[in-house]
C-alpha cells in the first residue's frame, strides 16, 4: 500500500515534542495521506487541538464518549477507518497502557481496537527511556507485532542528554511508508508453512519428538496472511492458538506432515519448511503400552521420508525454503542443504544461542551463491518479515 490515497491515524500524547506532531501531519498530507488525530487529556496541555483541525479538515477528537452516537461508537470508527496509526510522542505512560491493554481514553480504545500496524515514536527523559520497565513494555508489544520508530540521542527538553529524542518527523513518516509497502505485497501468492515439531509415535502414550515450540512458523503464518497471502499451515503439535484467517491443518508425525503437504503443495506458489521434522521414526509402533518390568525396551528407528526434498522433486515453479538448526559449522552445512534438497533459501539457526521455545533467533539467510544476510537476537516476528521480504524480492525478480 502507498502512503498517498492511505488513511492514517495519528495519535498524539502529552510529551513536549507533541508540537512535532503537526510537522508530521503536514507532511503525512503533502505526501496525499487522509490523516485524522486523536488526543490524550495531556496531549492537549501541549499543543491545542484547533492546530489539528486546521490542518487536517477535522476536528482532533480526545473524549471517548463525545460523538457517539447509535451509529457511531469513535474508536470503532477510527479503527475501521484507519490503514495505520502513528502515536507521536508515545510517552512511558502510553506504552505502558497499551501494553496492559487498558483502554481508558479514545487514544487507547482506538489502538485496541486496529488490527492495522502501530507505529510508535517513543519521546522521554533517557532515564524514563531507559527504564526497565519501559523497556520491557517496548519489547513485549514489539513482540505482538507493534512497530517502533527509535528515538535518537541528544540533547533532550529537560536539560539532559541521551537517548530518548523523539526521532526526526521525515524518519517517522520514511518508516511509516515502509511499513505500508509490507501490508499486500504477498497478495496473489498462496504460501504452505508448516510447523512445530513432529511426533513419532512409540505406543499409544509414548512418542520422540524435539524441542521446536512452533513460534516460527506460526510467525511466518501470521505475517504471510496479514501481508495479503492466502496461507495452509501444516503444523505438528504446539501450545499456540491458530493465526487469524490461517487454514491451518494439524499433524503428528513425519508421514502425516508429508501427506498434508503434498496434498496442498500442488497448489502453493511457496513453500516454507519451518517444522523440526523427526529424522527417524519407530520401525514398529507397538498398539499396547509398553510395559514397565518386561526388561528395557528395544526400539528400532527407521527413517523419515525428507518431506522437503520429496517436495522439491515433484516441484513446478514453487518457491522453496527451508531451515537449518545446527551446533556446529552452520553455514556449511546450511549450504550443503541448498543443494542436497534444492532449495531456493535457507534459514540457518544458531542452536547454541538456544532458540528452542525462546521469542527471539539468531538467523543466517542464504542462497545458492551464499549468505544473504546475518541477524542476531531478533524477534521470531522480526525475523519472519525479514524472510518474507526476502522471498517477495525473489519472486519480483524472477517476473
Ligand atoms: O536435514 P535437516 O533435518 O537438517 O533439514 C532441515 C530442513 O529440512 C527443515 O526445513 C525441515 O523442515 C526439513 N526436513 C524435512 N523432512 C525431514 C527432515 C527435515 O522436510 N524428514
Amino acid at each position: 500500500m502507498n502512503i498517498e490515497g492511505s488513511n492514517i491515524l495519528v495519535g498524539i500524547s502529552g510529551g513536549i515534542a507533541a508540537y512535532k506532531s503537526a510537522e508530521m501531519v503536514s507532511l503525512l498530507q503533502k505526501k496525499g495521506a487522509n490523516v485524522r488525530v486523536v488526543m490524550t487529556e495531556n496531549a492537549v496541555k501541549f499543543i491545542s487541538p484547533i492546530t489539528f483541525q486546521t490542518l487536517t479538515g477535522f476536528p482532533a477528537r480526545t473524549d471517548l464518549f463525545g460523538n457517539w452516537s447509535k451509529n457511531y461508537i469513535p474508536h470503532i470508527g477510527n479503527a475501521q477507518w484507519a490503514d495505520a496509526v502513528v502515536v507521536i510522542p508515545a510517552t512511558a505512560n502510553i506504552i505502558g497502557k497499551i501494553a496492559c491493554g487498558i483502554a481508558d481514553d479514545l487514544l487507547t480504545a482506538t489502538i485496541a481496537a486496529v488490527t492495522v500496524p502501530v507505529i510508535l515514536a517513543p519521546s522521554m527523559n533517557s532515564a524514563m527511556y531507559e527504564n526497565p520497565i519501559v523497556q520491557k513494555n517496548i519489547a513485549f508489544l514489539r513482540q505482538h507485532g507493534y512497530y517502533f520508530a527509535e528515538p535518537a540521542w541528544g540533547r533532550l527538553a529537560c536539560g539532559t542528554e541521551g537517548r530518548g529524542r523523539l526521532a526526526p518527523v521525515e524518519d517517522i513518516v520514511a518508516f511509516l511508508e515502509k511499513v505500508l509497502t509490507l501490508q499486500d505485497d504477498l497478495s496473489s501468492l498462496k504460501f504452505l508453512i508448516t510447523a512445530g515439531g513432529t511426533r513419532e509415535p512409540i505406543d499409544p502414550v509414548r512418542y520422540i519428538s524435539n524441542r521446536s515450540s512452533g513460534k516460527m512458523g506460526y510467525a511466518l503464518a501470521e505475517a504471510a496472511r496479514r501481508r495479503g497471502a492466502s496461507v495452509t499451515l501444516v503444523s505438528a503439535p504446539t501450545c499456540l492458538s491458530p493465526p487469524p484467517g490461517v487454514r491451518v491443518v494439524h499433524v503428528e508425525s513425519a508421514l502425516d506432515m508429508l501427506k498434508a503437504c503434498e496434498e496442498h503443495f500442488v497448489d502453493a506458489d511457496v513453500l516454507i519448511m519451518a517444522a523440526a521434522v523427526a529424522d527417524y521414526t519407530p520401525e514398529n509402533y507397538r498398539r499396547q503400552k509398553i510395559k514397565k518390568g518386561q526388561g528395557v525396551p528395544e526400539i528400532n528407528l527407521k527413517p523419515t521420508p525428507d518431506i522437503v526434498k520429496e517436495l522439491s522433486g515433484q516441484r513446478k515453479a514453487q518457491f522453496i525454503v527451508a531451515f537449518a538448526a545446527e551446533t556446529d559449522d552452520l553455514e556449511y552445512n546450511a549450504r550443503q542443504k541448498i543443494i542436497d534438497k534444492d532449495l531456493d533459501l535457507i534459514v540457518a539457526n544458531d542452536i547454541n544461542k538456544g532458540i528452542f521455545g525462546s521469542d527471539n533467533t539468531w538467523i543466517s539467510l542464504l542462497d545458492r551463491q551464499g549468505v544473504i544476510a546475518r541477524y542476531s537476537d531478533i524477534s521470531k516476528k522480526e525475523a519472519a518479515e525479514i524472510i518474507l521480504s526476502t522471498v517477495a524480492e525473489r519472486l519480483s525478480d524472477r517476473n
